[in-house]
């Protein structure tokens, strides 16, 4: 991978239009042209609307996982890992000249914590913290693994009220599903961390929403069976997945998308989310004009954001800063 260059990520990035792109798509779904059953309605607008970003992305990274499958079918969701990959190397292309002391990056809804563990093989001057409301699965595969990095260390925590003492140059993670993502993005936006780089996921839940409209899709089935869970989650309110920070109201979270639409469109869009991308990218943009508005310059492609924070002197990294 080519060394990462802030100078060229700032360049793109801060000439990205993502506003015309959200108005655009939301059109294309006021239109009800979205969710089609071929997905040839879904690949035309991702084609005509955000090719802009994705030229730009490639402009600046390279592999980024080409699919053979059609958008949103359980065949290519089942495929997320290869996405997961390429955050990882360009998390470390980034990343991996950084010398200092108490160089942190924080990996929130880590789960078993092996996306975690693999950032600290490839960062061995960080300390990654791997973090998730659940201990057990990281637990296990601790002991399954009977192997533990010494520059990783798993804390329980919920990222709806996260430790702010941390001072992370990094916040990265591996589909955090729902509003899991906001909170995650406003931790590292409390913290001031100048990099987020992250894959969003289950954009049906943001909302606290676990209503998707029915269609007769493979991934429409399986995310049923999913939501019925999430259901119950909600319901026992004990901070899993669900926030009430992260109502209905709370969407959209950018000033400039809420010139574009309101919180009741916004629900609708999550409830179609599972099967259309134009609706996964409605509700993405939104995020990455929050961003934008909350000091970073973002890139976006795909669910994959990869966001630095203008303005910040790093030490040792000075032009790394805008
Ligand atoms: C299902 S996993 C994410 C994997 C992701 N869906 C993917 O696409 O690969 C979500 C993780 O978030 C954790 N989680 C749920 N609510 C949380 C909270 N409030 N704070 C931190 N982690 C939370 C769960 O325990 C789970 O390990």
């Amino acid at each position: 991978m080519d060394p990462f260059s802030s100078k060229v990520f700032h360049d793109v990035g801060s000439g990205l239009d993502f506003r015309e792109a959200l108005g655009n798509l939301l059109n294309e779904f006021r239109l009800g042209r979205f969710a089609d059953g071929d997905r040839s309605l879904e690949e035309a607008a991702i084609k005509t609307h955000l090719g802009h970003l994705t030229r730009a992305w490639d402009s600046v990274f390279a592999d980024f996982p080409v699919y053979k499958e059609k958008r949103r079918t359980l065949l290519r969701f089942f495929k997320r890992e290869r996405k997961d990959a390429h955050i990882r190397s360009i998390a470390t292309a980034a990343l991996k000249d950084f010398d200092g002391e108490n160089l942190v990056i924080v990996n929130p809804a880590a789960v078993e914590g092996r996306q975690a563990r693999r950032l600290a093989e490839s960062l061995p001057q960080f300390e990654i913290i791997g973090t998730d409301i659940d201990a057990r699965w990281e637990t296990l595969y601790r002991l399954l693994t009977c192997g533990d990095q010494q520059n990783f260390r798993f804390v329980r925590e919920n990222i709806y009220d996260p430790d702010l003492g941390r001072k992370p140059v990094a916040i990265i993670f591996f589909g955090a599903c729902g509003s899991l993502s906001d909170g995650a993005i406003d931790y590292g936006i409390q913290v001031a961390a100048p990099f987020l780089i992250f894959r969003t996921c289950c954009h049906e839940n943001i909302c606290r929403n676990t209503g998707i409209v029915k269609k007769r899709t493979m991934i429409n089935r399986y995310f049923a069976m999913k939501n019925w869970q999430f259901a119950r989650y909600r319901r026992r309110d004990e901070g899993f997945y669900f926030s009430g920070k992260f109502n209905p109201d709370a969407y959209p979270r950018s000033e400039a998308a809420r010139e574009l639409g309101d919180p009741q469109t916004y629900l609708q869009v999550a409830r179609n989310a599972v099967d259309s991308d134009i609706c996964i990218a409605i509700i993405d943009l939104d995020r990455a004009l929050y961003l934008q508005e909350q000091g970073y310059n973002v890139m976006y492609r795909d669910e994959v954001f990869f966001a630095l924070k203008r303005n910040v002197d790093l030490p040792g990294r000075e032009h790394l800063s805008a």
